[in-house]
């Protein structure tokens, strides 16, 4: 290999250091070197900033089988019910060890102090520090991970394509932001958990890093990805003109908060009998409306009826963050519309992990096991990553025991990748970058028709692969986000009914006859689609 390319070589190669991430690393450690590739930093998964909590079958008035139903009927017929049920028995071993291992969940001496979040039938989601659940978990993992010797951890490190022949995976090719270098890492398993990619939309809860490069590289890579249609909105984030949105937990309608309209009207009596607590996509939608009937630009969730020395220490963290917006939110109504939130689509797994490429597993919201069905049940997130990410791992250890030797075509190819991005390249990357997330939050939002849709389709179908000068980490990461607005929009296209998160206008009932999945691949250098019916 030429000089320019670093080589390193590990037995568990974990891309990502959101809960799924550090969860599989610490869990891996106990079988071989890890290393733990990071775009940013530890601090800045979703899952640190995760607020709701997870939900778990923990209490004595609780039980799996009241947790399963709630996740399958929020799931709109689409869920993979044997994983659910994976999900929810094996969640709560997960988060016994976790409470074994040291996370203190809130609670007093009377027991656990369980919130309860739209479409749960019961109070069942344990939260830590308040409303920092994510962080509480993640800082527990990040100092376990440092003491342990196996484990090395490279940030501000870009994953530039998987080193695939479509069979195998055989590592990556990662370019080191800090030390401005390109490293050809092997290793015995790769294990995708980089997140999903709503902060590609305009308006989001999540953090702009966020992009879904984890399933463009797979994809790249000869992976299926799946379910791209379904897309979650978040009901509640920060919606004020000039202020950065940011996410108003569920949890406070849990405690009773409320929402009305700017006539100060409570309105989701006209949409659920469940009203505030109907599940997410109801909530979304009912917004959504009443913003759109009204010609406003947000509703407003209001806490002004509730204990408010409860609200500022259970909810200290959005206290604090809207106190900064000139927002009281024990006084002053919060302003609040949906946001694009949780990609439940992504890379197709199985229910041990596993992609259809040998050594490549993926876990956490850049996969799809299907488990959430056509709509996630609030707060099984995090449980969903304890879970599948210590499956990854499982079948690591099982399957991917031996170093295989890498291509040379493959190692040929990433030595032509330059290191240096003009500046006339970022700008353009910017630019696109922005456009994209308006077309995307403005065309294939809450609602979504057949005409805003290929309008959507004929915009980004003027990026275009840069063929002028050499490859580069810029050009990559335009030609990622090209492909995830792409799946995303096309599959919305496909998929003529409405279901769960995903609703046509001009196709507004669910229909059996789209009881199946959207399936997309590679084949001659061009994406593909596939149907599979749910099984
Ligand atoms: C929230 O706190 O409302 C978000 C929880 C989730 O997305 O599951």
């Amino acid at each position: 290999m030429s000089s320019k390319v670093k080589e390193i070589k590990t037995d568990f190669l974990i891309v990502g250091s959101g809960l799924s991430g550090l969860y599989s690393a610490l869990y891996a450690s106990n079988f071989g070197n890890v290393l733990i590739l990071t775009k940013s930093s530890i601090q800045e998964s979703n899952s640190y900033w995760a607020q709701g909590g997870i939900a778990v079958a923990i209490d004595n008035y609780d039980s799996v089988d009241f947790h399963y139903d709630d996740t399958i009927s929020v799931g709109c017929g689409l869920n993979n019910e044997v994983g659910v049920n994976i999900m929810v028995n094996e969640g709560l071993q997960r988060v016994l060890e976790l409470i074994e291992q040291g996370v203190e969940f809130d609670g007093s001496e009377t027991g656990l102090d369980f919130g309860i979040e739209g479409g749960h039938s019961r109070r069942r989601i344990l939260h830590a520090l308040g409303n920092e659940t994510g962080k509480a978990i993640v800082d527990l993992l990040s100092k376990e991970i440092k003491k342990r010797k196996n484990i090395k951890i490279l940030e501000d490190a870009y994953v530039m394509n998987l080193f695939s022949n479509s069979k195998s995976c055989f590592g990556c090719l990662v370019f080191d932001d800090n030390k401005k270098n390109k490293i050809a890492i092997h290793s015995k398993a790769t294990i995708l958990a980089t997140g999903g990619g709503c902060g590609i939309y305009y308006k989001s809860t999540n953090p702009s890093s966020t992009s879904g490069d984890g399933i463009a590289m797979a994809i790249d890579a000869g992976a299926v990805v799946t379910d791209m249609e379904f897309v979650q909105f978040h009901p509640t984030a920060f919606s004020k003109n000039g202020s950065q949105s940011f996410l108003i937990s569920e949890a406070l309608r849990g405690e009773g908060g409320k929402l009305i309209n700017h006539s100060k009207k409570r309105f989701m009596e006209n949409y659920s009998d469940q009203m505030e607590l109907a599940p997410r996509h109801i909530v979304a939608r009912a917004i959504f409306n009443e913003m759109r009937a009204n010609g406003e630009k947000n509703v407003f969730l209001s806490l002004k009826h509730l204990d408010s020395s409860r609200i500022k220490t259970r909810f200290k963290n959005i206290y604090e963050l809207c106190m900064r917006e000139g927002i009281d939110i024990t006084k002053d109504d919060i302003p609040v519309s949906p946001a694009a939130h949780y990609m439940i689509g992504g890379i197709k797994t199985d229910l041990f992990s596993r992609t259809n490429i040998m050594n490549l597993y993926a876990c956490g919201e850049v996969a799809c096991s299907g488990v959430h069905g056509a709509n996630r049940l609030a707060s099984n997130s995090l449980l969903e990553c304890l879970v599948f990410a210590k499956r990854a791992i499982d079948s690591a250890v099982e399957l991917s025991r031996k170093f295989e030797k890498i291509p040379s075509s493959l190692i040929k190819k990433s030595i032509k990748y330059s290191l240096v991005s003009s500046d006339k390249k970022v700008e353009r990357y910017l630019s696109h970058r922005i456009a994209l997330s308006q077309v995307v939050n403005n065309y294939v939002g809450i609602l979504r028709n057949k005409k805003d849709l290929l309008f959507a389709l004929s915009e980004i179908s003027t990026i275009k692969k840069n063929d002028l000068d050499s490859f580069d980490l810029i050009d990559s990461r335009l030609m990622n986000l090209k492909t995830i607005v792409y799946l995303i929009t096309k599959s919305a296209l496909l998929r003529e009914e409405s279901r769960g998160v995903h609703v046509r206008e001009d196709f507004s009932s669910q229909s059996d006859k789209w009881l199946k999945h959207i399936n997309w691949k590679i084949f001659n250098k061009t994406l593909r689609f596939t149907y599979s019916e749910h099984q």
